[in-house]
């Protein structure tokens, strides 16, 4: 009988509940799911405050939806030169055009997530910022902006734009979850970003043949009860160290003493480790050229910051690192603790994994060009590629966790065709598909095409290819070795010499995915898209482009792009 009537009580809690409680609305624009991820976890704070929380997806937000909203939390992101997450860009562009609604009595505040070593920094969650308030809304709490290392200033802002809301609208904690969940110790406790799991190197060979250009490595490392699971689409997180190399040029640059404790993280350690394992030393971002030039009497450092210098500090730090920095505009006397100060974190890498956890659920395999370069009279190289490359031996461990990635995915129903773009490293999520697809016997047909620089030393994972095109899962493939002859050809360049075939897929409802480089590859790819099923279709510019948006909207166009 208590049971039963406690049961009785519950039901009338919760019909109360969803009548009664404030509502607010989490929006999120995300296109790798980092900002999806925050959303659903503010949602679930919001309830246990009392409020009824509803996620919303840019994605498939009206006009009519917006309407309905009184109080909303923006979480979006921003990518490549300032531009919103793809899936969002609708909704974007209605916002900010000429029928975008009126907003007044609505309250709001935007979560604003970027990466800030590019130079339009959050510049979406900005624009949203700025737009909701031109449009009536009252902004209730000032817009935060996230660098890559983004939990705790996004944690931070949604207890603080909670406890806002809580004042304005009266929300009550709910008594019985108040109970349950008294601390954030109730969200789930995985491998994660700031508790990666140690992955033993069980392989790092280099795929490349002999006197290529390239260095691009196939590595495995071993995640046996780690309990990590994964879908083909999803990203490895790598932490990498600096090279200690770099760190003792910057110090004896400095003038400091590497055993000096400073601040790394939550603890204190030796400047040396701290500069090896916590900050980031190398890429030069405004934030730390502006925490650097406080410390500076440098007029000249100062003046390359001014709004109007925009494109003298692009130029600068093309090819620059930090220790550029420091030995062009030197402090005298800096102590090791202001100079940690002007850093942020050293930034996990993702790199999208190339095995399938159905075939090898012990494993996950990672394609990692090792970037190398010279500029400015060094020799300079990349953190995580050259850590994973040349600094991790088999038997020792990497720390890792599973960055999922809901926006690259393998169609629902394993009849429907894929076709596959993927040069260079790229190609890294096709072998995990194609693996998948082989496992669960998926009938639909698979379509790749891949690109590297020489047929003879940079076609990656060619005798795999060559396997599953002999037993029959691999449909076609296409390649495009753009250095084997004087001029470029590159996979979008096999895309329009089989433009018919390609938009015959298309119409059979095949799905579109493009992984690899975003600055260049992925553009020339999307534009090659577009002509095709202009050309193929018989549409004019704007059907054409409604055709691909449609390809979007029904998830049949996916970009997985670095
Ligand atoms: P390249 O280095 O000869 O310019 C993998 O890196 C392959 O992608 C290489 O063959 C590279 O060619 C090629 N690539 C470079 N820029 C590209 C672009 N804009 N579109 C497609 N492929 C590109």
């Amino acid at each position: 009988l208590a049971a039963g009537s406690g049961a009785a009580n519950a039901m009338v809690s919760e019909a109360i509940t969803t009548e009664s409680l404030p509502a607010i609305t989490i929006l999120f624009g995300s296109e790798t799911g980092n900002a999806q991820g925050l959303a659903q976890l503010a949602a679930e704070r919001a309830q246990r405050l009392g409020f009824q929380a509803n996620v919303a997806n840019m994605a498939d937000f009206r006009k009519s939806d917006l309407k309905k909203v009184d109080n909303l939390m923006v979480v979006v992101s921003t990518h490549g030169e300032g531009d919103p997450p793809d899936p969002a860009e609708e909704f974007y562009a209605l916002m900010h055009g000429r029928k975008a609604p009126a907003l007044k009595g609505k309250r709001f505040t935007v979560l604003a997530l970027g990466d800030s070593s590019y130079e339009n920094f959050c510049q979406t969650g900005h624009d949203f910022d700025a737009r909701l308030e031109a449009l009536g809304a009252e902004r209730i709490y000032p817009c935060v902006d996230c660098d890559v290392d983004f939990d705790d200033p996004a944690s931070d802002w949604i207890d603080a734009v909670l406890e806002c809301f809580g004042k304005l609208t009266g929300a009550q904690p709910r008594p019985s979850n108040v109970v349950a969940f008294s601390s954030r110790s109730a969200e789930k406790t995985t491998w994660s970003r700031k508790n990666p799991y140690p992955a033993t190197v069980l392989e790092n060979i280099v795929l490349n043949g002999r006197g290529s250009s390239k260095e691009t490595r196939h590595i495995e490392l071993s995640i046996e009860d780690s309990g990590l699971t994964f879908e083909p689409g999803d990203s490895l997180g790598v932490v990498p160290q600096n090279n200690p190399v770099y760190v003792e040029r910057l110090v004896e640059t400095l003038g400091l003493q590497a055993d000096t404790a400073v601040a790394a993280g939550d603890d204190r350690a030796s400047l040396h480790a701290a500069l090896t394992q916590s900050y980031e030393i190398t890429t030069i971002t405004r934030p730390f050229l502006e925490r650097y030039a406080a410390l500076t009497e440098s007029n000249a450092l100062q003046a390359l910051l001014r709004e109007e210098a925009k494109t003298d500090l692009r130029q600068y730090i093309h090819g620059r690192h930090i220790l550029d920095v420091i030995q062009d505009y030197p402090v005298k006397g800096l102590a090791a603790e202001d100079f940690i100060g002007t850093l942020r974190k050293l930034p996990p890498r993702l790199y999208s994994i190339a095995s399938s956890h159905r075939v090898a659920p012990d494993e996950v395999h990672l394609t990692v060009a090792a970037v190398r370069y010279h500029s400015h009279g060094l020799n300079r190289e990349g953190v995580a590629s050259t850590f994973l490359a040349d600094r991790i031996v088999e038997g020792e461990t990497v720390p890792v966790y599973v960055d999922s990635n809901p926006n690259f995915r393998l169609p629902t129903d394993p009849q429907t065709p894929i076709i596959m773009v993927g040069p260079g490293t790229g190609v890294a999520p096709f072998r995990a598909f194609l693996a998948e697809r082989e496992e669960l016997g998926a009938a639909g047909r698979n379509w790749l095409f891949f690109g590297d620089r020489n047929f003879l030393s940079d076609f990656l994972y060619q005798i795999e290819w060559l396997n599953w095109r002999k037993r029959g899962l691999l449909t076609r493939i296409d390649v495009a070795f753009s250095r084997d002859q004087a001029e470029k050809v590159y996979v979008q360049h096999r895309m329009r010499e089989n433009a018919r075939e390609l938009y015959a897929w298309l119409e059979e409802g095949a799905s579109f995915y493009v992984c690899g480089d975003g600055e260049g590859m992925a553009h020339d790819v999307h534009q090659a898209l577009l002509d095709i099923v202009r050309e193929q279709g018989g549409l004019s510019d704007d059907q054409a482009l409604d055709y691909v948006r449609r390809l979007q909207k029904e998830k049949r166009y996916q970009k997985d792009v670095y």
